[in-house]
């Protein structure tokens, strides 16, 4: 189905001077359109740090992401920003979700700063199949860990992006919960040819994913299908 995104020499160098840590060490990579990646690796290995230099959250030291042909470090801040908003969906380590609006709120936000037409029809199922449908009209202060992790991947899942970042996204569920995050992220796939890109230390949920990625001490060591 092509290519969807392309990592050239990417590198990245936190910190300066004596106690610099190079976290992504000339990584290159090529996603293709409509696959489930996990990215996988020991703690410190740098596979945030290779997320958020692929999804545009943060800028490389050296290197290329492009997205569409394009490269997203080299666009125009509010370029970026559109195109994150439109084309992409995030769920991070920290969930992020804003402590003044209710659960159903904070999902549909995504689609309030993209002006698009809510389906309230999609919305709800997202809410169900996650579920915390009961949940929608309280605030994040009032759920757990879980059910605000819940609500963050519907959040993310609610534009419909063409891609999913997410880190560690089912790592605050139990067993149950983190198989319906994964079951609906498949179904997603199959049903929008959606390109997904998980970070995951689960081994069983790199088993389901249909490329694996492992990343050791800033490289990639290993690509499975
Ligand atoms: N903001 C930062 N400033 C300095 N060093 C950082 C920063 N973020 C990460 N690092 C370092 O970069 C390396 C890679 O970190 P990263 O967060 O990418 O690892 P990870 O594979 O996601 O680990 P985990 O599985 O624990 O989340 C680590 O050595 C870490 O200490
Ligand atoms: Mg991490």
């Amino acid at each position: 189905m092509g290519v969807i995104l392309t990592a050239k020499n990417l590198q990245k160098i936190y910190g300066m001077g004596e106690v610099k840590v190079e976290a992504v060490k000339n990584i290159s990579l090529e996603i293709e359109k409509g696959y489930f990646y996990a990215i996988i690796g020991k703690s410190g290995s740098g596979k945030s740090t290779l997320l958020h230099l692929l999804s545009g959250f943060d800028k490389p030291t050296k290197g290329t992401v492009k997205i569409g042909g394009e490269n997203i470090h080299k666009m125009k801040d509010k370029r970026l920003s559109a195109m994150r908003r439109e084309k992409m969906g995030f769920v991070f380590q920290s969930y992020n979700l804003l402590p003044e609006f209710c659960v159903e709120e904070n999902i549909r936000m995504p689609l309030y700063l993209n002006r698009a037409k809510t389906d309230k029809g999609y919305i709800r199922s997202l809410m169900e199949k996650l579920g915390i449908y009961e949940l929608r009209l309280k605030f994040p202060s009032q759920l757990s860990g879980g059910e605000q992790q819940r609500a963050a991947i519907a959040r993310a899942l609610a534009a419909r992006p063409d891609i999913v970042f997410a880190d560690e996204p089912t790592g605050n569920l139990d067993q149950q919960s983190g198989g319906d995050v994964l079951r609906l992220l498949k179904m997603m796939k199959e049903e929008w040819g959606q390109t997904i890109l998980l970070v995951t230390h689960d081994m069983e949920i790199a088993q389901a994913a249909d490329k694996v990625i492992e990343i050791r001490d800033g490289m990639v060591v290993g690509r499975g299908a």
